[in-house]
């Protein structure tokens, strides 16, 4: 709004990083869906109210069952739509920038490290480590699917890159999760957030495996996740991952996953 205003008026406003909106369609299907649904329940109330207390207390009591039941589900459902909505709009502008400095703070990064970002999307993660770096390299990689985070092309990373001032520490490739093209044991660091959730479970396998495979002996994994959690902690020891461990991040839903090779 901001800025469409500046616009209007002619006026330039700084330019910030922009790291997108998660899972777009579902945040905005969910919002859309809470707020039709609660308009419905609404307007029973308000047709309610509107024919008197005395005939809307009379209709409460003789409220048709099937009534009842539909706009008790409604309601429930209206609730649930806009806690999905909510958290995804909170998590995108918001929890997801706590997640990070939390994560990056925990990486303790020297500043010459090879980090590598799998699943970077806008780069969210990507710049925070290479805005600790000195000689190091953050690579991020992704295959760009923009219904799991809006407007995520490899020119958006490389644009919140200039705009935070670490363009040159900073490297991105089109790679699936699934098939790294690195070398074994290329990577200090590898970090992922919020993409693992997005494949299937043969799939999660394949990409934690191939996590594991470019991390140098004594490196360190972190993973970040809001859904299985408990199981891919298991993966990762049972991939060969050691001192696998949960580290709090102090945030709701956001579960970390540390680990060593
Ligand atoms: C919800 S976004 C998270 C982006 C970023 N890590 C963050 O925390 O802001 C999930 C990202 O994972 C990417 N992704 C999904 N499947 C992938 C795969 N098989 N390989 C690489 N990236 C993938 C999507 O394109 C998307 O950019």
């Amino acid at each position: 709004m901001l800025r469409l205003i500046a616009k209007l008026h002619g006026i330039g406003v700084e330019e910030t990083p922009d790291y997108g909106l998660d899972v777009p369609k579902l945040a905005k299907g969910t919002a859309v869906f809470g707020v039709l649904s609660s308009a419905v329940v609404i307007a029973h109330v308000v047709g309610f109210i509107s024919t008197g207390m005395f005939l809307t207390l009379r209709s409460l009591t003789d409220l048709p069952l099937g009534e009842l039941i539909m706009l008790t589900a409604l309601s429930v459902l209206a609730i649930l739509a806009f806690l999905v909505s909510g958290f995804i709009f909170w998590s995108s502008k918001r929890g997801k920038f706590h997640m990070r400095d939390r994560v990056i703070a925990g990486l303790n990064l020297r500043g010459d490290e090879q980090v590598l970002d799998v699943g970077c999307g806008n780069g969210l993660l990507l710049i925070g480590a290479a805005q600790k770096l000195t000689t190091g390299t953050a690579v991020g990689v992704d295959i760009w699917n923009e219904n799991l985070e809006s407007h995520n092309s490899q020119d958006a990373v490389l644009q919140n890159a200039r705009l935070a001032g670490v363009a040159n520490h900073v490297e991105v490739h089109n790679a699936d999760a699934r098939e790294l093209p690195f070398e074994d044991a290329s990577f200090d660091v590898v970090t992922s957030s919020l993409m693992l959730h997005h494949l299937n479970q043969a799939d999660q396998e394949t990409a934690v495996q191939q996590m594991l495979r470019v991390l140098k002996s004594g490196g360190k994994l972190v993973i970040v996740e809001v859904a299985f959690a408990a199981r891919l902690q298991k993966l990762v020891g049972e991939l060969g991952g050691t001192a696998v461990q949960r580290v709090p991040l102090g945030l709701p839903v956001y579960k970390q996953i540390v680990a060593t090779k």
